[in-house]
């Protein structure tokens, strides 16, 4: 059974490396992508408190909502559309400092200021996409890059 997370209030790099390995832990001997993926958006909103954080998944040419913490969100997604769905077009990592600024965001709530979208790739196809989105502009830079990067990686173990 999984344990409560421990939070901590370290710089961003020391609050990655304090959550991954429970990250890591909460996925140890679970196989079902669906549980990982939810107890990944949870650790990362209660760690840090963002507005938004959570996944969509390619189904039929489609990102489909998935596990997500936050507010109600958009449920379907095309290739191409918005930033999660130009981040699986190229299957790169996406850092909007500004969403208005960002040609084709999609608005699923006007709260949201920045974001950044890391795509999920399993053997060379991308699945889906991890989407965390803030209430403040700037919010992510390279180092939410890298972790959040690390994490959808720690997903291919499995
Ligand atoms: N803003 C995203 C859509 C998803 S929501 O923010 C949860 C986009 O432009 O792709």
């Amino acid at each position: 059974m999984a344990e409560d997370i421990s939070i901590n209030a370290g710089s961003k790099a020391e609050q990655y490396e304090s959550l991954i390995p429970q990250i890591k832990g909460l996925l140890t001997g679970e196989s079902d992508l669906i549980a990982n993926l939810a107890n990944i958006a949870a650790a990362l909103k209660e760690q840090f408190g963002w507005f938004w954080v959570g996944f969509y998944l390619v189904k039929n040419e489609e990102l489909v909502l998935g596990p997500f913490q936050g507010p109600v969100a958009c449920t379907r997604i095309t290739k191409g559309r918005g930033v999660c769905g130009t981040s699986w077009a190229k299957a790169a990592t996406l850092i909007v400092p500004d969403v208005e600024k960002f040609p084709g965001h999609i608005a699923c709530s006007s709260i949201s200021k920045s974001e950044i979208v890391v795509p999920i790739i399993l053997n060379g196809t991308v699945i889906g996409v991890l989407d965390v989105d803030s209430s403040e502009y700037n919010s992510f830079d390279e180092t939410d890059q890298r972790f959040l990067e690390s994490i959808v990686t720690l997903l291919n173990r499995h």
